[in-house]
């Protein structure tokens, strides 16, 4: 599996409440509020997956924590509101309200089959990894920024970037040790031949994000070529 296991990892919105619970509690404890989900879904807030043909996929959905763009959170600072309530201003100015607030409260995880990802939550950051190994691979990431953001809201951006992202962070040492466990377990497809992906599976219409429709269209693609091949 090796590098496949991070196109799921990398665009499956619902092991977030699970996988990064730690980091949650910190949001939590800074003063972040984040509601409950409704009783019979996974996340607070509500989405969809979609399946862009060929392999590529994202997921699409409402913002329940901050980003950097341009929805402050405690853990932004205090300093750091007035910024982005300005950046919200300029973009409600630039965009109109509707287009605005699809910037400033959306998140989407693209990927663009087979190995290159853009994360636009946390921060907006493109990842992409080559294998070097059966079950082990290189991971590359890079944070983006517009050229002309101050000081401040780039302090902003990279803090909430770190804080998610990397060997420091809080979400990225969880990935890897799940995806780690995960590897090893599928070491016994001897006697487990299947790893199932069948949430939304029966449902006509749109698939939420926290259904598995965007990445079973993955696997179909890649199992595609590797007959074709
Ligand atoms: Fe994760």
């Amino acid at each position: 599996m090796g590098w496949k296991l991070l196109v799921e990892n990398s665009f499956d919105d619902y092991h977030l409440l699970t996988t990064h619970a730690t980091w949650l509690d910190y949001l939590k404890s800074s003063g972040v509020e984040i509601k409950r989900p409704e009783k019979g879904h996974v996340l607070p807030s509500h989405g969809l997956g979609k399946d862009l043909g060929n392999g590529h996929g994202t997921t699409d959905n409402v913002n329940f924590r901050g980003r950097p763009v341009a929805a402050w959170i405690p853990i932004y600072g205090d300093a750091a509101r007035p910024e982005l309530e300005r950046i919200r201003a300029e973009l409600v100015q630039r965009l109109g309200e509707s287009r605005a607030k699809r910037v400033a409260d959306t998140n989407r995880n693209l990927v663009v089959f087979p190995n290159l990802v853009l994360l636009d939550g946390s921060s907006v950051s493109v990842r992409s990894f080559q294998p070097t190994a059966p079950d082990r691979m290189r991971v590359r990431a890079w944070a983006l920024g517009p050229v002309e953001e101050s000081p401040l809201a780039r302090q902003v951006r990279l803090d909430s970037f770190l804080t998610f992202y990397g060997p420091g962070g809080f979400a990225t040492p969880d990935d890897i040790e799940a995806l780690e466990s995960v590897q090893i377990g599928l070491g016994a497809y001897k006697e487990v031949q299947w790893s199932p992906l069948s949430r939304g599976i029966a449902k006509e219409g749109e698939q939420l994000n926290t259904d598995e429709a965007h990445l079973r269209a993955f696997w179909v693609q890649w199992d595609k070529l590797m007959r074709a091949a």
